[in-house]
């Protein structure tokens, strides 16, 4: 029988009752960093997909780069997500938290007027997203070597809590021109230390955080997210391809729950990224594969189909329909994303997009 949508999957521990992936959504409505119940509504309404990956959740105040982000660092911020997982569960869902150290994507407003920091001193072009609006970015300050370790514990810590308020699981954010994905790339490192310059030391912190999150919850509960080809936050590399493979082939050792992979965007392409063909991926990569990116429900289940991917996960889709996987199934119409309540706000644009059944 053809492999479908539809098809339940096993990852780690979890039987999934389909393949659809709730992409992680930043959403910014979570004043003083606390997940509030109007996430857990939103969460509980988006149960039914095989996975839900939540927004990005800081590990530490220096990892916070956006207003009203809900983090993961401390005992208010469990709590508030316990009724997230709860509501989740009591669904039947399963729900892994994205963690997130946004690097140079920050601005001294959210770290009482220090520096953002990054692998080097770059800044990006555009503007930071600051409680008072948009503001320049700033040039980060770059990490000193021996703070790095500091941040693989963040990373170690906030796991620590995550397994605490009942999560499923845990995903890396080295995706989307954020810290991870900072030292990745050459264009944001340029460091001459044993996280700079060769691939190896690119590669050096990101196998370090997986490490440490394996070791928290064993490899089989953890995911990672990576852009490959994305030039999101001004992101340059010169040699993506031949990195990339390399770095799969080093993730491949931890045998992993999934590895999560954003393709290139229409965005990507504009800015002349590297777009790299997903085949190099899956054949680079022993795991299970999830793409994002554009899907709509032909293009998944295409790709599903020809197995060049196991899972799909659908970003604006969920956004605006809670019930995607009764909608697929049914061929009903889809409601139409509404770009202007993607971040902030209340329960418009958030918790009022009408199930199919309603
Ligand atoms: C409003 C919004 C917020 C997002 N927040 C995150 C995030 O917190 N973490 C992340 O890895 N990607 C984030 N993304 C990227 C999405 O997960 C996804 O990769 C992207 O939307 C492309 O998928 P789509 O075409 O199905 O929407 C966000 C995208 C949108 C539109």
């Amino acid at each position: 029988m053809n492999t479908t949508l539809q098809t339940p999957i096993q990852i780690g521990p979890y039987h999934l009752p389909n393949r659809l992936v709730m992409a992680p959504l930043t959403r910014m409505r979570a004043p003083d960093n606390l997940p509030t119940d109007l996430m857990v509504t939103y969460y509980a309404q988006r149960a039914s997909a095989g996975l839900i990956v939540t927004e990005a959740s800081p590990i530490s105040t220096q990892g916070v780069g956006y207003p009203a982000t809900p983090c993961i660092y401390n005992d208010a911020q469990v709590a508030g997500w316990k009724k997230v997982t709860e509501a989740v569960h009591e669904k039947k869902g399963h729900i892994f938290l994205q963690l997130w150290h946004v690097g140079r994507i920050s601005h001294p407003d959210f770290h009482e007027g220090a520096l953002p920091v990054a692998p080097s001193a770059i800044a990006p072009k555009g503007d930071a997203v600051t409680p008072t609006g948009m503001q320049p970015f700033v040039t980060p300050r770059a990490l000193e070597t021996d703070e790095i370790q500091g941040i693989v514990e963040d990373y170690r810590n906030a796991a620590k809590n995550a397994l605490a308020v009942g999560f499923d699981g845990v995903e890396i954010h080295s995706a989307n021109g954020y810290l991870l994905d900072e030292f990745l790339r050459d264009g944001t490192n340029k460091r001459t230390d044993s996280y700079g310059g060769t691939f190896e030391n690119r590669a050096r912190i990101v196998l370090e955080v997986t490490a440490a999150v394996v070791a928290v919850w064993g490899a089989e509960r953890v995911g990672i997210r990576l852009s490959p080809s994305g030039t999101f936050n001004d992101m340059t590399d010169s040699d993506p391809e031949t990195f990339f493979v390399y770095l799969l082939g080093q993730l491949n050792r931890f045998g992993l729950a999934y590895l999560h992979v954003v393709d290139a965007l229409e965005g990507d392409i504009r800015h002349g990224a590297n777009v790299i063909n997903l085949d190099v991926l899956r054949k680079a990569y022993n795991g299970t594969l999830i793409v994002c990116g554009g899907y709509d429900q032909a293009r998944a289940e295409d790709v599903i189909a020809q197995g060049e991917a196991d899972l799909v996960a659908f970003g604006q889709l969920y956004i605006a329909n809670p019930d995607l996987v009764e909608r697929f199934k049914l061929n009903a119409p889809l409601n139409e994303p509404d770009a202007t309540t993607f971040y902030g706000g209340n329960e418009k644009g958030y918790t009022d997009y009408p199930a199919f059944t309603d």
